[in-house]
C-alpha cells in the first residue's frame, strides 16, 4: 500500500499530529460519492480477526487538521517515518476496539427556531392532516410567531442546545435553513445565528435561506396572497438576504398548496444569479414537479421525494447518467413522525443510479430529531437501504449534497480530519441499536471535541 504525503518537512515544536489506533474497523468511505451497487461499498479497512491490537489493524493519521493517510498501522507508521513526519509529534487516541467512521453531515435541518409543537402529534394521532394543520394557521405559521419573538441570544442558546446534540450523534457538518421568520428582520437574524454557531465550531453550519418556507400571516389575508409574497421575496427579502451575504444556499418548500414549480423557479433563478446555490424541498407529500425542477435548475440536491411522479424520477435519473447528478436527500424520520405510509422509492432511486443522502430534517414539527444515527435506523427499517448504504447516505453522499465532498465526508488524504469513534466492533451496528447512545469520541479538524465520560 502507497501513502501519498500531503505535506512534507519538519513541523514546529509541540505535537501537531493526530493518530487513532486500536480500531476494530475503520471506515474510509473513499473514492467519492456513490451511487448504484458501490452506495453499499463503505471501502472499510477491518482488523485482521477482527483484533485491534493485531499490528495490521487499521490506523488513521492527521496532520494539521487534515487527514494524511489510513491505513493497518504496521505500513501507516513506517511510512509517517519514512515521510519526515517524527511520530512522537501525533497524540495518540485510542479507538479501544470500537469502530471509526468519517464525522456524519447533517445536509438538511431547520435548525433554529422558537417554541415547540408536541400539540401537533396528538392533533395528527386524531388523523388531522399535515397541510390541514398548516392552513389552520398552525404548524410552520405557530413556529413562525414564536420565532419572530425569540431574540438572538435565545435563538444562539437553542442553537448551541441542538448542535450540541447533533455532536453527540456524531455529526460534525450541518447545513441550517432559515425560514421561520418569513420577514426580512427575522430571517437574516436566523441567517446570522447560523454563521455565528459555526463560527463558535466546532460543528460547521452552512446556512440556507428559505425564505419561501410558507406565507406569512400578513400576506394570507389578501387575495392574492402567496404571489404578492413571491413578489416581495424577489424585490425585497432576497435582495436583503445576499446583500448580508450569509446564506450559502437558496431553498423553496415546493408543494401543491404551498409554493407551484414556477413560482419556486422564479424564486431560485433569482437566488442562484445573487449567488446562492438552489436546492428544494420537492414531492413530499405528493408529486407536483419539484423533482423535473431541481434537475432543471441544476440544484445541488432535491429533498424529501417521498413521493415524487413517474417523470420527476426518471429525470433524476437522467441527471446522475449525464454526469449532472442532483442528490436526492432523504427524510424518513419526517415520514415517520407524520405517520404517513407512504416513503420515499429510496431502492428504485439507488437502482436508477441516483445518488442519494439522509439527513434528519431537525424541525419542531415533522422531524424533531437531531440524530443522524436514529435517522439510518429508519432508513434500513421504512427505506430498505443497508447499514453500509445508510452510513454513506451520511458521509461521502451528504457531504456531496452540500458540495463539499472534497473537503468533508471520507476518510482520505487532504480531507478535514473530521472522525467519529463509535463503541461498536464495525459499522453496521450503528443503526442496529436504535436509540443507544454509541458515540465514544467525535474529532474534527484534528482535536478531539466531543467525549462520552465513561458508564
Ligand atoms: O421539511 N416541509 C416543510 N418543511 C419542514 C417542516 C417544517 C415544519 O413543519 O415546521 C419539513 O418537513
Ligand atoms: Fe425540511
Amino acid at each position: 500500500m502507497g501513502f501519498r504525503v500531503i505535506q512534507g518537512g519538519r513541523a514546529p515544536e509541540g505535537p501537531s499530529g493526530l493518530l487513532v489506533e486500536g480500531a476494530a474497523e475503520v471506515v474510509t468511505m473513499a473514492g467519492g460519492p456513490r451511487s448504484g451497487t458501490a452506495l453499499n461499498d463503505p471501502a472499510a479497512i477491518v482488523a485482521p480477526g477482527g483484533e485491534p491490537r493485531d499490528p495490521a489493524a487499521p490506523a488513521v493519521a492527521c496532520w494539521d487538521g487534515r487527514v494524511l493517510a489510513v491505513g493497518p498501522r504496521d505500513e501507516l507508521l513506517p511510512a509517517l517515518e519514512g515521510s519526515g513526519y517524527p511520530l512522537e509529534r501525533f497524540a495518540r487516541l485510542d479507538a479501544a476496539g470500537g469502530t471509526v467512521t468519517p464525522g456524519l453531515v447533517d445536509p438538511h435541518t431547520h435548525l433554529l427556531f422558537g417554541g415547540s409543537r408536541e400539540a401537533e402529534l396528538v392533533l395528527r394521532q386524531r388523523g388531522a392532516g399535515y397541510l390541514e394543520i398548516l392552513a389552520a394557521g398552525g404548524g410552520i405559521l405557530s413556529t413562525v410567531e414564536a420565532t419572530r419573538g425569540a431574540s438572538k441570544e435565545a435563538l444562539l442558546e437553542h442553537g448551541r442546545r441542538w448542535l450540541g446534540e447533533m455532536l453527540s450523534h456524531g455529526t460534525t457538518t450541518v447545513e441550517a435553513k432559515s425560514g421561520y421568520g418569513l420577514d426580512l428582520p427575522t430571517e437574516l437574524r436566523l441567517l446570522e445565528v447560523a454563521h455565528q454557531l459555526g463560527e463558535e465550531g466546532p460543528i460547521d453550519v452552512l446556512p440556507t435561506w428559505l425564505g419561501a418556507h410558507a406565507v406569512p400571516p400578513e400576506f394570507r389575508t389578501r387575495p392574492d396572497g402567496t404571489e404578492a409574497y413571491v413578489r416581495y421575496l424577489l424585490e425585497e427579502q432576497l435582495p436583503g438576504v445576499a446583500a448580508q451575504g450569509r446564506a450559502r444556499f437558496a431553498d423553496v418548500f415546493c408543494e401543491g398548496g404551498v409554493f407551484t414549480p414556477d413560482q419556486s423557479r422564479r424564486i431560485l433563478s433569482e437566488a442562484a444569479r445573487l449567488g446562492l446555490q438552489p436546492r428544494l424541498h420537492a414531492d413530499e407529500l405528493a408529486p407536483s414537479g419539484g423533482a423535473e425542477l431541481a434537475v432543471e435548475l441544476g440544484a445541488l440536491s432535491a429533498d424529501h421525494l417521498a413521493a415524487p411522479s413517474a417523470e420527476g424520477s426518471e429525470a433524476l435519473a437522467h441527471a446522475a447518467s449525464d454526469g449532472h447528478p442532483v442528490v436526492a436527500v432523504l427524510l424518513p424520520a419526517t415520514t415517520w413522525f407524520l405517520m404517513h405510509d407512504h416513503y420515499a422509492p429510496a431502492r428504485t432511486l439507488v437502482d436508477r443510479g441516483v445518488p442519494i443522502a439522509l439527513a434528519t430534517d431537525f424541525n419542531p414539527g415533522t422531524s424533531p430529531t437531531a440524530s443522524l444515527p436514529l435517522v439510518m435506523t429508519v432508513a434500513c427499517l421504512t427505506l430498505k437501504l443497508s447499514p453500509s448504504e445508510a452510513l454513506a447516505a451520511c458521509t461521502v453522499n451528504s457531504a456531496a449534497a452540500l458540495g463539499l465532498a472534497e473537503e468533508v465526508g471520507s476518510l482520505e488524504a487532504g480531507r478535514s480530519a473530521d472522525l467519529v469513534i463509535w463503541g461498536v466492533p464495525n459499522h453496521r451496528q450503528i443503526p442496529y441499536w436504535p436509540g443507544a447512545a454509541l458515540v465514544r469520541t467525535v474529532v474534527k479538524r484534528g482535536r478531539v471535541v466531543f467525549e462520552r465520560p465513561p458508564a
